[in-house]
């Protein structure tokens, strides 16, 4: 990659796959995060897109419909088998949210201490453009018995507890076992909001059962939840080390290269006392001699300090997915980024794509980059990932002006992008779709399903493609299965 004039160059990432067991994590740098404003162009009209056209999701149309006018979503995932391919339950396609009340007395951004996962179903193998403008999808109600996922705390004194994200593996695809893998979210806090103690974060699993006749879908089981995992203070952070520490959005999978084995993804954060000064050259990633380097004592002093997300793995050590074995992070965003959320693995022509998504509001000082989606591509599962598009890792963000204050989704500034919130926590489904929820266009709040939308995978690039669906913009909730039951004869 030539440097954009006035830039850094990015670092040099090889791609080499080592194996998931080796300690090597890679590096999201800061020379690579300066990619991002490298291409963003600095003479826009402000509120307008800085960014590529090539990586920005189309606008979304303030009268978007809601998904269900009594329930609020944001991330969504589906019924996916140890290779992430998305299946039908006899005719049925089914994806989970996590959901909150509108009516409940709180503001959509309150919403997260009170996330329960939720169900909504509808009729397989239609076309988007047959369906509903909102998906069609019917809401089934909470996933789990009420009561059921507060139990993984034991005794813990808690003032309230939350479902988050994760994700639905069907066990065997001719079978209706699922396993639900998500973090309980343990909260201990006044009414105003203050911790009184940290948050407590595990990753737990329910296992039930699907079920579905000709008119409906439902479940039963999840009535025992498991804790797998909790942070170890030695590759990622704990609540005590970090009160706003993450440790969340548990993904399985099985990796070809390495068969009979699962693998976990997840979001957490580099182990270690918050704001620690401990970044290090090989986290800000320069080449020797690079006129736009930055100097790592100016970095450490410049509260950068205080991002540092990373992507951990785990494997399981038994067959039915109860225990689990931390391995060291896959990559590491140390004064570059706090959040690198809802991790997933995408495979495609024989390489190994990272995605998560990340926020504009958790880079670190000197850094900046659009919500969104980001990636890397690497040649294993564990690699010297190179970060997706001129080296930036940035795939398909909200249109945003990089110019002008970022503001915020709950306190927008009047001179950012209005769609610089439009959607998040996009996740990647087979065939390059992605879909996302509605946070806020124009000011209007969402808790809607997004329109699915399609990037174009390639080596070590993405591109949004402009042929899918209207102008870039395909249907609301376009979350389609790409394994059909073989038995379902029809309705
Ligand atoms: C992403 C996210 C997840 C978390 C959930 C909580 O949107 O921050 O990391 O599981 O939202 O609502």
């Amino acid at each position: 990659v030539t440097p954009v004039p006035g830039f850094p160059a990015p670092t040099t990432h090889s791609q080499q796959a080592y194996s998931p067991f080796d300690t090597f994590t890679s590096r999201w740098t800061r020379a690579d995060a300066r990619q991002i404003k490298a291409r963003s162009n600095p003479n826009v009209a402000v509120g307008a897109n800085s960014m590529p056209t090539s990586v920005t999701m189309p606008d979304i149309p303030a009268n978007f419909p809601q998904t269900n006018p009594d329930v609020w979503l944001w991330d969504t995932w589906t019924l996916i088998d140890a290779h992430a391919n998305q299946f039908s339950y006899n005719g049925w396609e089914v994806i989970f949210s996590l959901t909150a009340d509108p009516n409940a007395g709180y503001t959509f951004d309150d919403r997260h201490v009170h996330a329960r996962i939720s169900y909504f179903y509808r009729r397989a193998g239609i076309p988007a453009s047959a369906r509903p403008r909102n998906g069609g999808w019917i809401y089934g109600g909470h996933l789990f018995p009420d009561g059921a996922s507060v139990k993984v705390f034991g005794s813990t004194t808690l003032t309230n507890n939350a479902e988050w994200s994760g994700s639905t593996r069907l066990l065997k695809t001719d079978g209706n076992e699922v396993v639900v893998f998500y973090t309980a979210l343990g909260f201990n806090r006044t009414a105003d909001g203050t911790n009184i103690t940290p948050p407590v974060a595990i990753i737990s699993k329910a296992n039930g059962t699907i079920h579905a006749d000709l008119n409906h879908v439902w479940f039963t089981g999840f009535n025992n939840h498991t804790g797998l995992l909790q942070p170890d203070g030695t590759y990622y952070q704990t609540g005590q080390q970090n009160e706003f520490y993450s440790f969340r959005d548990p993904f399985t999978f099985e990796d070809p290269q390495h068969p009979g084995q699962t693998f976990m993804v997840f979001e957490g954060n580099t182990a270690g006392e918050r704001g620690a000064k401990d970044c290090t050259a090989a986290d800000l990633g320069y080449q020797a001699g690079d006129p736009y380097a930055e100097d790592l004592d100016t970095v450490l002093n410049s509260g950068a300090t205080y991002q540092k997300a990373n992507i951990g793995l785990a494997v399981s050590t038994d067959s039915s997915l109860t225990r689990w074995r931390f391995l060291p992070p896959l990559i590491s965003a140390n004064c570059v980024n706090d959040q690198t959320e809802r991790p997933q693995i995408y495979i495609k022509d024989g390489k190994y794509y990272l995605f998560t998504i990340s926020h504009r509001t958790t880079f670190a000082a000197g850094m900046d980059g659009p919500d969104g989606v980001y990636g890397f591509v690497g040649n294993g599962l564990r690699s010297d990932f190179e970060p997706l598009n001129w080296g930036s890792g940035l795939a398909l963000g909200n249109p945003t002006d990089l110019n002008t204050a970022a503001g915020s989704d709950f306190d927008p500034d009047p001179q950012q992008n209005p769609r610089a919130f439009q959607a998040y926590s996009h996740y990647v489904m087979p065939n390059g779709l992605v879909e996302s929820f509605i946070d806020t266009v124009e000011g209007r709040r969402g808790g809607a399903l997004a329109p699915t939308v399609k990037i174009q995978i390639s080596d070590a690039t993405t591109q949004i493609d402009l042929s899918y669906g209207q102008n870039g913009l395909g249907g609301y909730g376009n979350i389609p299965a790409n394994r059909y039951d073989l038995d379902f004869q029809g309705f």
